[in-house]
């Protein structure tokens, strides 16, 4: 059976008191969390350590990005190898990355070509891609909507093989609807997961349609979420601004 997610994506907030106080009431709110849902943070990277060095906690981590590069004279950027070497037997593990977010899409300009690099650096590395896949308004307004989508899973993920393919989470993330308070409707979101899973199933298999994950992002909050989550093919959550309180984190959590 495929996982429930619920994903909190930081994006470039917090700052280093204000993650120590979200980290104190996490801690506080953690028991709420129902057991079969799976907690992830996606932090900026600086916070990372902070977050795999908590204690008891079954919480996933995951960084935002990582180089397309294996190592090397590439400033700035962090190798999918670095962020897997964080192993401590004492330690949570870093064990996630997004992929082509929208807004690294849009604002570094990363198209699939280069994302399918990182997707490949994240498997070699034993680490689970996120790869998020969406239109913007334009391209559902001229009916393009469908072709985006698979296009950005073919040249993104579906080069991969059966075996590595089962290790990725995909988020349909509609640009229209990240950061802007409308939400897509259940229907809009479920009709898209549904083709989502059923691309799968035509490159892959059923069995693998089945147990891939499929989260929804795009100003997903406590008041809708439990409509979506309730569709037949959305699996969870990718969430950024209601993320960014643990209460409503934790509620979203719940909202299954
Ligand atoms: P919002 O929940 O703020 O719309 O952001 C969604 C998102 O981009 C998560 O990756």
């Amino acid at each position: 059976m495929r996982k429930k997610i619920v994903a909190g994506n930081w994006k470039m907030n917090l700052l280093e008191n204000e993650v120590i106080d979200y980290i104190q009431e996490l801690e506080q709110l953690y028991s709420f969390k129902p057991d079969d849902v799976e907690l992830i943070i996606f932090p900026s990277s600086i916070y990372l350590d902070s977050l795999i060095n908590l204690p008891n906690y079954d919480l996933g981590v995951g960084a935002q990005d990582c180089s397309a590069n294996d190592n090397g004279a590439f400033t700035g950027e962090i190798s999918a190898s670095m962020l897997a070497s964080f192993k401590d037997e004492d330690k949570n593990e870093i064990n996630y990355c997004l992929v082509g977010h929208s807004e690294r899409r849009k604002y570094h300009n990363e198209a699939n070509e280069l994302l399918s690099k990182k997707v490949n650096q994240l498997i070699q590395n034993d680490l689970t891609p996120v790869y998020c896949c969406g239109e913007t308004i334009e391209e559902r307004n001229d009916g393009e909507l469908f072709d985006v989508i698979e296009k950005q899973l073919k040249e993104g993920v579906f080069h991969l093989s059966m075996e590595n393919f089962k290790k990725v989470i995909i988020a349909y993330e509609p640009v229209w609807a990240i950061g802007t308070g409308v939400t897509a409707t259940k229907e809009q979101a479920q009709e898209m997961h549904q083709f989502i899973r059923q691309k799968i199933a035509d490159k892959y298999n059923e069995e693998i349609a089945e147990n891939t994950s499929i989260l929804y992002g795009g100003s997903c909050k406590p008041s809708n979420a439990n409509e979506l989550f309730s569709q037949p093919d959305i699996d969870g959550g990718l969430i950024g601004g209601a993320s960014l309180k643990p209460e409503s984190f934790i509620q979203i959590a719940q909202s299954f």
